[in-house]
């Protein structure tokens, strides 16, 4: 896995190094997910945001299209970055497993969580997309996301909107906008004032890394 650090490290531009991993992802057979998969979903956005935003994993409509974030879980993080004046474009979007992970069931395929050696098997092209882009900041989309990429102990009732430290990043959790998706009632305004919360704290360090590059 050497030659993802030394691509990462190398003076080409950011867009090439990205298009060389990407390539690599699309043909990857590390772990079974590779088996089942239509699309790999590498990524999008802007290599050169401070703001980098890792998801758990692709789902049906990410696997369909080979995009991230395109269900409603998708269309919920773009009305997310739209609260603190973001669009998807300005921030660099990823996954933990960047094939879809899924299950059987009644006849029909169901996304399930990742399992940790298939999250193993893919964190290099994790790693090497922090090492290409160089985050300011990343923010985690619910626990899985956050225990791969903060602390392996992470609790995200616990632990959601504390600074911690990763990739020489500053790094943040907040929920999973699919988790918003499956509240209700008073749980569902708690959950969503959280990530609302969260995110307009993220936004502050986004516009002091902007100013100083101004
Ligand atoms: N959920 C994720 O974690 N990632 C996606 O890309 C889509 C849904």
């Amino acid at each position: 896995m050497d030659s993802l650090f030394d691509a990462a490290e190398s003076g080409e531009d950011r867009e090439q190094r990205l298009e060389d991993l990407s390539r690599q992802v699309a043909v990857c057979t590390k772990c079974d997910l590779s088996q089942s998969r239509t699309n790999t979903v590498f990524g999008s956005g802007d290599p050169y945001s401070p703001l980098m935003l890792v998801g758990e994993g692709p789902g049906a409509n990410e696997d369909a299209t080979g995009l991230p974030f395109v269900g409603r879980a998708g269309k919920l993080l773009d009305d997310i970055l739209a609260a603190v004046d973001l669009t998807r474009d300005q921030v660099y979007l990823t996954n933990t497993v960047k094939c879809r992970a899924a299950v059987e069931e009644g006849g029909k395929m169901k996304n399930r969580q990742p399992r940790t050696t298939e999250i193993r098997a893919c964190n290099p092209y994790l790693q090497a997309q922090f090492e290409t882009i160089k985050p300011g900041i990343i923010l985690c989309l619910g626990g899985p996301a956050a225990k791969t990429i903060i602390d392996k102990d992470f609790k995200i009732t616990r632990d959601r909107g504390q600074w911690r430290e990763a990739y020489g990043a500053m790094a943040m959790a907040t929920f999973h906008p699919a988790y918003v998706l499956r509240q209700q009632g008073e749980e569902l305004n708690q959950t969503k004032r959280q990530v609302w919360q969260d995110v307009q704290n993220v936004y502050a360090e986004y516009q002091k890394i902007m100013e100083k590059r101004s």
